[in-house]
């Protein structure tokens, strides 16, 4: 099968299309800027290509030559839109751009990367287009699959970043103590799935996929210090009081926090039943996210104070 990778030089893309590759795929790689590094990512079969998926005219032609697209263009959760773009135009327009171009050239199957959570109604820009965008798709006279993931990690994943981005070794604030829970899964475990995800059996279908374990940000915290050797004790720092300042700064073009991603650490990101399965995968032969991290056997520590 010839396969359209939008976002295919990205942190699942890049693994996402070596998977494909040597599964016998021909294999596209499509950004905005792919580089020199981006092409030594790749094994040699698979081709980069260059188009933005907010604007038709620079899609349209790469679109034409394939069997099947997966969309895995998106703006990050956890950090403001950089200027100049939003969700709106990023996961709405380009979804709406990428399934007019299948659709127009008889490109047939669609996969795209949603997040878990998605909903028109939902409290972030990011969950509220990511659901839109779901609808885009399931209206299309395309034979789609979405994927929801939960968050993913592993080396190139900001999920971990993230959490040190946000905090200090030793003794650190989190907000709401760092309470959200997450269901973390490794790049590994969900690549695979997802290439499987383009098989026929598929169609029509919706996945939620999450990891091993659920863990709160405060465990992933504690995780990613304790495997840089440095303990770390979490103070929670009130929503209202975390929200109030990042009204505050909001508005700053250097501040990558705002107001609508401190929105998103109120809501647990688990699932509610984990597809995983329908893979043929059993959830505990999952990477956790601490064996990954080489400490203990990745069973948050029980806590001997609460949270918050
Ligand atoms: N990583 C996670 O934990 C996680 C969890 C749940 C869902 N997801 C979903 O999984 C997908 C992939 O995530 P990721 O972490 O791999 O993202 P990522 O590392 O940020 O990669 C995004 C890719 O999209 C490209 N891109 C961005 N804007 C574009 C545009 N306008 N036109 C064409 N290409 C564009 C980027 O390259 P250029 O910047 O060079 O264009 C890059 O190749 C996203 O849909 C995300 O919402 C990820």
């Amino acid at each position: 099968m010839q396969v359209l990778v939008a976002g295919g030089t990205g942190f699942i893309g890049t693994h996402l299309c070596t998977e494909l590759a040597e599964r016998g795929h021909e294999v596209t790689a499509l950004s905005r800027n792919p580089t020199a590094e981006d092409a030594d990512e790749f094994p040699d079969e698979v081709d980069l290509s260059t188009g933005d998926v907010s604007a038709y005219d620079s899609i349209v032609d790469a679109v034409a030559d394939h069997d099947a697209i997966v969309n895995l263009v998106a703006l990050s959760p956890l950090y403001q839109p950089p200027g100049g773009t939003d969700h709106e135009t990023v996961h709405l327009g380009g979804t709406e751009n990428l399934v007019r171009a299948a659709e127009e050239h008889g490109v047939d199957r669609f996969l795209q990367l949603s997040a878990l959570g998605a909903d028109p109604d939902g409290p972030t820009a990011y969950i509220r287009t990511k659901g839109r965008a779901e609808s885009i798709v399931r209206e299309a006279a395309l034979s789609w699959t979405i994927v929801r993931p939960a968050v993913v990690f592993g080396d190139g994943g900001e999920f971990l970043s993230f959490a040190k981005r946000l905090t200090t070794p030793y003794l650190t604030g989190l907000p709401g103590g760092g309470k959200t829970r997450f269901q973390p899964i490794w790049v590994g475990d969900f690549v695979p799935i997802l290439a499987d995800a383009l098989e026929d059996s598929h169609v029509g279908r919706t996945y939620e996929i999450g990891g091993p374990q659920v863990v709160t940000l405060a465990d992933a915290t504690e995780l990613v210090y304790e495997a840089d050797g440095r303990p770390v004790t979490i103070l929670p720092i009130p929503m209202a009081l975390t929200k109030f300042g990042l009204i505050a700064v909001d508005p700053l073009p250097f501040v990558p926090f705002g107001t609508d991603q401190a929105r998103s650490l109120e809501f647990d990101n688990t699932v509610a039943e984990n597809d995983v399965q329908a893979f043929g995968v059993e959830p505990a032969d999952l990477l956790t996210l601490g064996a990954y991290l080489g400490v203990r056997d990745g069973t948050p520590r029980e806590r001997s104070r609460p949270l918050a």
